[in-house]
């Protein structure tokens, strides 16, 4: 029978490699925050739970949400789909109320940087993400929570605030949050603000679930690579936030296989004792009865005809375009050489584009190739670990005597 309760306290991230570990220490974890991306990419399903047997069992263990990050909400073209249905199937299939992706721009057309990119915090971009909200919604047939992503760069220009761009996404859909301690922690120092002002400006009410994770330091910028266990900066994030918003679900990320398991107990122990000081220790009964409160928009959003841009979002598209070739160009080593005049004057940008594109310290670019190797060293490594899965599998189910036997035959 699936654990339908709802998702309140200290949770995991769910990762794969930590299956059996999970089920040992269940008792340690308050929810699970499952991975859609396994099970929207065919092969990820194929080579890691084929008959969906692994997620079943977890279902069963522990009250579950979902969290994706493919959706690439930001992009100005039409929403993805085909995820979209994918992921509603998974919904279903395992019966998960609450879904998060992410409040950026990832993708234009079959280019996938896999890095968060800033949106443009201004009226006319939150007015853009909220409309593919609503139509990814419609899609997914429920309302679901933005993540607040880590940025390599803002957009130059930019009239808002990040917190002003955030709250006004807000006002003009229904969308919750997820707000991650640690993203805050990495944005305020890579970006120069106070995270307290932030979250005194922040739409709090609106936020419902809440990310931790230890990142690391690499040149001078500090990378949300969820490698380490939670540093001490990013529990006080997480109780300033606490203070500051309606979060009761708070999950820990970790995605380096470590060796024993108990530095993630130690996390989500640290971590509930900060979460009781602000919360009562029984499942809210509001909670347990009517699930996930509802949320309104306050302003209208103006009609967008996606075949028919206005201006402001036909550049926007123009730049997302521009900037996801330039730096898929940039790590296979063109340009090399060229001045950052010379580069943006190649593409085909409207003037205020260019400009705005050409206010931008160019380190950033690099920064973002570098970037990208990370995220592609990741993806190689989930790759060798479902080949590695799928390796067992076959093994355990040919056994020793046939493996034995087939080598012997030759
Ligand atoms: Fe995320
Ligand atoms: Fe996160």
């Amino acid at each position: 029978m699936v654990n339908k309760q709802p998702a309140y306290g200290v949770g995991l991230a769910y990762r794969r490699f930590f299956h059996s570990d999970i089920l040992a220490n269940r008792n340690s974890i308050d929810f699970l925050e499952l991975p859609t991306i396994d099970y929207v990419e065919r092969s990820r399903r194929i080579l890691g739970d084929p008959s969906g047997s692994f997620m079943r069992e977890i279902r069963e263990a522990l009250p579950c949400v979902a969290h994706g990050i493919s959706l690439s909400v930001g992009s100005v073209e039409a929403p993805a789909v085909d995820i979209l249905h994918k992921t509603r199937a998974f919904l279903d299939e395992f019966e998960v109320d609450e879904f998060s992706d992410h409040l950026t721009f990832h993708r234009m057309g079959d280019q996938d940087l896999s890095v968060f990119m800033s949106m443009p915090f201004e009226d006319k971009a939150a007015q853009w993400m909220a409309h593919q909200y609503n139509e990814s919604k419609r899609v997914l047939g429920q309302d679901f929570g933005l993540e607040v992503v880590t940025y390599t760069f803002p957009v130059a220009a930019s009239k808002m605030t990040e917190v002003e761009f955030i709250n006004r996404v807000a006002d003009y859909c229904d969308c919750w949050f997820l707000f991650d301690a640690a993203n805050l922690f990495i944005n305020s120092t890579n970006h120069k603000y106070d995270p307290l002002k932030y979250l005194e400006t922040l739409n709090g009410e609106r936020v419902l679930h809440m990310h931790m994770a230890g990142g690391h330091y690499q040149d001078g910028e500090w990378i949300d690579s969820h490698s380490q266990p939670v540093p001490d900066e990013v529990f006080e994030m997480l109780e300033l936030a606490l203070q500051h918003t309606s979060a009761r679900a708070i999950i820990l990320e970790r995605d380096d296989e470590p060796g024993n398991f108990g530095s993630i107990t130690d996390d989500l122990e640290r971590a509930r004792e900060i979460f009781y000081k602000y919360r009562p220790r029984e499942v809210p009964d509001e909670l347990v009865k009517h699930g996930a409160p509802k949320f309104k928009a306050s302003k209208a959003l103006p009609e967008i005809d996606i075949a028919n841009l206005p201006p402001e979002l036909a550049g926007m598209r123009a730049y997302q375009e521009a900037l996801i070739t330039c730096a898929f160009e940039m790590a296979d080593g063109k340009h090399h050489g060229s001045s950052k005049e010379e580069i943006i004057a190649g593409y085909d940008l409207p003037d205020e584009w260019k400009n705005r594109w050409s206010q931008m310290d160019w380190k950033q670019m690099l920064n973002l190739k570098r970037k990208m190797g990370y995220v592609q060293e990741f993806e190689d490594n989930a790759a060798r670990f479902y080949r590695m899965v799928e390796m067992q599998e076959w093994a355990q189910q040919l056994g020793p005597q046939e493996i034995f036997k087939s080598r012997a035959d030759g």
